[in-house]
């Protein structure tokens, strides 16, 4: 079975959840704590084994580019000043994968994203991360994600159970269990109506897929909010060949909602060597009612 060594990042999208910021702001760029959630993304990738990343791109999100590439004044002004170490520790942020990025011309919608990387992909299985999915978990879950895929051989949905309220703000999918927390996926939905929910399955911001996806996302038509759906493309897939699906570990921020980067950033802070203690201490201290 061929490798899977490639891995699509889709941030074209508008951010509209996260206005006004993302108006001139990628939201794929604002921090947790210190690192841009793109930083975490293409660690994880890096970290189960891709060699090479495609990052979707579009129109103001030039600072993604940036933030992947040597930066001149930086290693000028640190190197000159005795800050190699510093130095050094940017100019690995641009060497953790072969980092190429494609523009969607128009925010069409996920599946439309993916579809700009096909000549990238080939006729190779892939990863994708969902630019504004940031998981922090003991195995990067893109490697809980490629080793389901090696076991079945077929494309693989990143899950968890999500609450009934948020089911039909994101996807639904019905599932036989296989085997621990892996299951074989059937059918699935993109924004269900509560009468048309399969389970409280959703797929939340990672997934595996064999390279037949193209041909399907190439007549797969707009769906819900009028965008091309990768669910819909997905549906497709599991109806026909089969899918899985992996109950991955670890915790899931939401960073293109407010809320979730809030949260993201208030428990990573706690996590994080050098604001943890006080960030704590502050929190106990605060009055809330
Ligand atoms: P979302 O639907 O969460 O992103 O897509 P969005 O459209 O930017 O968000 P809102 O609803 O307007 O707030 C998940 C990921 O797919 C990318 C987004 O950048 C995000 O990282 N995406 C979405 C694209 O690359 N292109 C698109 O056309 C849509």
């Amino acid at each position: 079975m061929k490798k899977i060594t490639k891995a699509i990042i889709p941030a074209a999208g508008l951010g509209t959840r996260m206005l006004p910021i993302a108006k001139s702001v990628p939201k794929e760029m604002l921090p947790i704590v210190d690192k841009p959630c793109m930083q975490y993304l293409v660690e994880e990738a890096a970290a189960a084994g891709i060699t090479d990343i495609l990052i979707i791109t579009g129109r103001g999100k030039e600072a993604i580019e940036d933030y992947f590439d040597y930066s001149l004044e930086y290693n000028t002004k640190l190197y000159a000043s005795g800050k190699d170490a510093l130095a050094e520790e940017l100019n690995a942020i641009a060497n953790l994968a072969n980092i190429s990025f494609v523009r969607q011309k128009e925010a069409k919608g996920l599946g439309h994203a993916v579809y700009c990387a096909k000549s990238f992909v080939g006729d190779d299985p892939f990863a994708v991360l969902y630019g504004d999915d940031v998981i922090v978990s003991k195995t990067p879950v893109v490697k809980q994600l490629t080793d389901v895929y090696y076991e079945y051989g077929l494309g693989v949905a990143g899950v968890k159970k999500v609450t009934p309220e948020q089911i039909v703000k994101y996807c639904s999918l019905k599932v036989d269990n296989l085997r621990d927390n892996v299951y074989k996926v059937s059918d699935m939905i993109e924004k269900p109506s509560p009468d048309k929910i399969f389970s409280l399955f959703s797929i939340l911001g990672r997934v595996v897929l064999p390279p037949e996806i193209f041909d399907i996302l190439e007549t797969t038509p707009r769906g819900a909010n009028n965008e091309i759906q990768l669910t819909d493309a997905m549906c497709t897939l599991a109806r026909s060949k089969g899918m899985t699906a992996c109950e991955f570990e670890g915790t899931r921020y939401d960073i293109g909602s407010k809320l979730g980067m809030l949260i993201a950033n208030i428990e990573q802070g706690l996590l994080h060597p050098e604001t943890g203690k006080a960030l704590k201490e502050y929190l106990k201290g605060l009055k809330i009612d």
